[in-house]
Parts: C-alpha cells; structure tokens; sequence
C-alpha cells in the first residue's frame, strides 16, 4: 500500500479530474493548492512512478513596471489620440498633451508613434490632426491588456498577432521575454489504479498547536511529516549591494592598520582638485573633457589669504621651496571654478592644511567623477581608495610596505612598484599587482611622497607618504565581473545572486 500525504492525495485526485494530464498551473486553479505544495508533491508522486513529469522549456513574457502602467493608462499615443478626438480631431500638441495628462517624458515617443501608426499628423511642429475615426486597437493594445489581466504569459497563450507585437513591446522596453520551464504531469498506470480504486484524504496538521497539546488531541491527528531534503523556498532579504560591501571590506583593512577616515565634499574648488597639488592651471588634466565643471554655481571660495598667496607663488617661481615653479601667472580665479573632484587626493591635501602635526594616517574610500565615456571597462563616476601617512622619518620603504600589506588584505599577495610621474609626488610610483585568477599583473593606482611644492604652501615639515587608486577594479576582481557598468546598474537578478559573504 503506497502511503500518500495530503497534498499527494490532492494532487493526483486533480491530475484525475483533468482526465490524467495537466499542467502545475492548472492542478494550481483546481485545486487550490500552492505551487511549491503541489512542487514538491509532484516530486514525490514521481519518484513513486505514480506520475511522470514531462519538462518544457517555454518563452513566457511579463510585463515590466513602465508596462505595467502603459497597461493601466493606456499607451502614451492612444492617450493622446483619445484626447485630440475630444479636442475635435486638431489642436496644438501642448493642449492635447495637457488634456492626456501625459508625463512630460513620454511625449517625444508618443508622438513619434502617432506618426508611425498614422493616426495623427503633427503640422509645423505645433498642431496635431487626425481624420479618422478612433483608431481600432492594435495588436500591441490587445498584447498590454491580456497581460495586464493574466500577470505573465506563455508564447502558446498568445495569439497570433499578440505574438508578434511581442517584439514591438520589448523594443519600447515595457515587457521582458524569459525562459520558464513549464512542468506536464502525466498520470501513470500505477496512478490511475490507486485514483480508480479511491482513498480518503486524511487531513493533516502541519502546525501543532497549544490546544493540540494540551487536550492530548495531537495523539490522533495525522502530523505532517517534515520532508527534510526539500528545496527551501527562495529568499531575498535586504542586504548591502555588493559594491557597498567592497567599499566596506577596504575601509574595515584601512582601520585594521589604524587609519582614520575622512571624508569631503564630491564639490570641489579647483585649488583643493588641482592647484594645492601643484597641478600647473594649463595642466590637460584640467580641460572639460576630462573635468565636470560646474554650470550653477560656477565658483566657491578659496583658504585664508596666506596659504593661497603659497600656492600661487610657488606655481610662478618655486618661492621658498628651491623649485623654480612653473613660470606663468597663477590666476586666483581659475582656482575658485567649482569642480566634481576628479581624485580624493583633493580631501587629503585638504585635511593636512589642517593637521599639521605628526603622527598622521588617515584614508578615504569615496566617490569621484571623470568626465569619460561609460564603457565596459570605464563609468563618469567611481571610487577611489586614498591614504596618506606622516611622520618623522618615514620613507618611500615604509609606502611601499604599507601598500603591500593593504593589497594582501583583498588577497592580493604580489605586489610590484614601477617608477612613474604624478605632478604632486617626488618619487612617484605606480603599484601592479599580480591576480592570480586572471593570470596577469594590473595596475592598481598611483603613489609617492609629496614634493615640497606641496607641503611648503600648507606648512608641513615632516615627510608625507601618499597614495590613491581606484577601487572598481578590485571590486570586479572580487565579484568576478568583467564590465564595471553591473556595479551600477541595480540588475536585481545579479545582487540577489551575488553572496553576502564570500
Ligand atoms: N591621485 C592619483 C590618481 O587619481 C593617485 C595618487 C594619489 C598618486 C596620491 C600619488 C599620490 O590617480
């Protein structure tokens, strides 16, 4: 005698109502049973020869929320052509629009549908006509309503024509198209012997109560057996984005090594971006194609009179620091333009104008922003991580053994210094590190010791160690990614994929 549960007895009760085949979605409607009960049912009743299962895979397609919304109000044309016919068959767009009461972003498109459509025409840019009778609705209408009644639904539940506006809807981005598998279940011989021959269905108790306790009841009853090898049920609780994670995991190595954090403003003046690092004010660095200037306001102030009039002679002619400067005329309003600060080194050389006295270690994990084009490889905005150290005596030795130590943190073990060129930095360094995963050495960000032309403008006499790189690639490394724009794109089906913890 096979030993069936509840939702078992159900199940198979059901597929024999549907006359020994059905679909999970249609066991679901009959019985009312819930689809992972009637899951896990199946499961069993295969494994017990009852009922085989015949999996396909099908394209099903669900509308997304701009479609969702499309689904309630209308497509944006069809509003605009339902108030023009109102309005008489011509009026100027901007009445009809405001009679559609039309989000201002979906006017261009609607427009350029009533035009593909024919259903109106646009007449020196200004007014809109039509001449026909309200339009009948179209394929992409009855596709938008059928949706919007049944949730989702398979190609096979389409019609004809619904099937292909399919193609229309996905390309004005209201619907998405996925793979789902939809589970057929077959009632065996053994299965229809056991329906044929009818058993009672004992109900079961899943949830043991006080009342069941204390009356002594629960001896009776059925209990649920717990089916312990069963999948549990998916689960997204809210968690940190993975970036964020990333960002934390460096800040958490920074303050391991006992440094302090310390943030500024993503606005910057260019004197804290560019001229406090004696960055020369014609430096290519500084041209629009490389920095966001701001519109509105255009500039902000400048530090007390005494540090700037540093700065501005040591760029002219080195002033007291033996340097022969740049030889050119400082302009104090170049250096008020507001700037999205292209590095953290902007908030470090800030603070030590302010903290002069060693010891000093304090970092930055933040954002900044370059005026580039968005690829695969580069985003406008991104992170930087930023250290600076300060102390009697210390030398490029104690840089580059801080960074290694840093770097192994994130398990990267090998770490390489090669010489290179930062205006601000005298010796410079760049370090590549080796990835084991990719086989190959990266670049990893910039470093050195601040020149005098830097620390004698902001009165430090003590060596400064400096260093700053982005964090985007070690988040790629750790997230195994190979296009930096996922950190940004809120793709919910990669965050919820992505583990909390590694
Ligand atoms: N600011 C440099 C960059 O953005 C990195 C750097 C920081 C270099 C500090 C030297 C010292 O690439």
């Amino acid at each position: 005698m096979v030993e069936l549960r509840e939702n078992e007895q159900k199940t198979l009760l059901t597929l024999q109502k549907l006359n020994g085949k059905a679909n999970v979605a249609q066991i679901l409607q009959v019985s009312g049973l819930a689809h992972a009960a009637i899951m896990r049912a199946t499961l069993t009743l295969a494994e017990k020869k009852l009922v085989t299962v015949h999996e396909e895979k099908q394209k099903a397609v669900e509308l997304n929320d701009e479609g969702k919304q499309h689904a309630q109000r209308g497509l944006p044309e069809r509003r605009l052509i339902n108030a023009l016919i109102e309005l008489g068959g011509e009026a100027p767009t901007e009445k009809v629009v405001e009679k559609a009461q039309l989000d201002r972003k979906f006017v261009t498109i609607a427009l350029g549908w009533l035009h593909r459509k024919g259903w109106a025409t646009l007449e020196q840019k200004r007014t809109l006509r039509t001449k026909q009778p309200m339009p009948p609705q179209g394929a992409d209408e009855q596709l938008l309503s059928f949706l919007k009644e049944k949730g989702s639904a398979t190609f096979e539940e389409l019609s004809k024509e619904m099937q292909d506006a399919v193609s229309i809807l996905k390309g004005r981005q209201l619907l998405e198209v996925e793979e789902k598998t939809v589970r057929e279940l077959v009632l065996d011989k053994a299965g229809w012997q056991l329906v044929k021959k009818g058993f009672e269905i004992v109900q079961e108790i899943s949830q043991l109560t006080p009342e069941l306790i204390v009356s002594g009841k629960w001896r009776e009853v059925k209990l649920r057996k717990f089916d312990v090898s069963a999948a549990g049920r998916e689960f997204y609780p809210a968690k940190i984005h993975p970036l964020q994670q990333v960002i934390q995991k460096a800040r958490e190595i920074f303050l391991e090594m006992g440094f302090t954090e310390i943030r500024g403003p993503f606005v910057e003046t260019a004197f804290w971006n560019f001229d406090a690092l004696f960055q020369p004010q014609d430096h290519p660095a500084r041209e629009m194609m490389d920095t966001f200037y701001l519109a509105n306001p255009k500039t902000g102030g400048l530090p007390k009179k005494s540090v700037v009039e540093a700065v501005a002679k040591t760029h002219e002619n080195g002033w007291t620091t033996g340097s022969k400067g740049w030889g050119y005329k400082w302009s104090p309003e170049e250096a008020q333009r507001l700037v999205m600060r292209t590095h953290t080194t902007a908030e470090t050389i800030k603070y030590l104008s302010m903290h002069k006295k060693p010891p000093i270690k304090v970092f930055s994990v933040d954002r900044v922003y370059r005026n580039e084009q968005v690829t695969y490889k580069n985003t406008a905005e991104f992170h930087q991580i930023e250290g600076i150290v300060v102390d009697e005596g210390v030398t490029l030795r104690d840089l580059m053994g801080t960074l290694k130590a840093f770097y192994s943190k994130f398990g990267l073990k090998r770490v390489k210094f090669w010489p290179c060129y930062f205006p601000y930095t005298e010796p410079s360094a760049q370090a590549t590190v080796y990835v084991p995963k990719l086989k190959r050495w990266i670049e990893l960000g910039g470093m050195g010791m601040f020149r005098p032309e830097v620390l004698a403008p902001m009165g430090i006499k003590y060596p400064v160690l400096a260093w700053g790189g982005g964090l985007e690639r070690i988040a790629m490394l750790e997230l195994n990614l190979d296009d930096i724009r996922m950190l940004y794109g809120n793709r919910l089906s990669w965050i919820r994929r992505t583990p909390l913890c590694q």
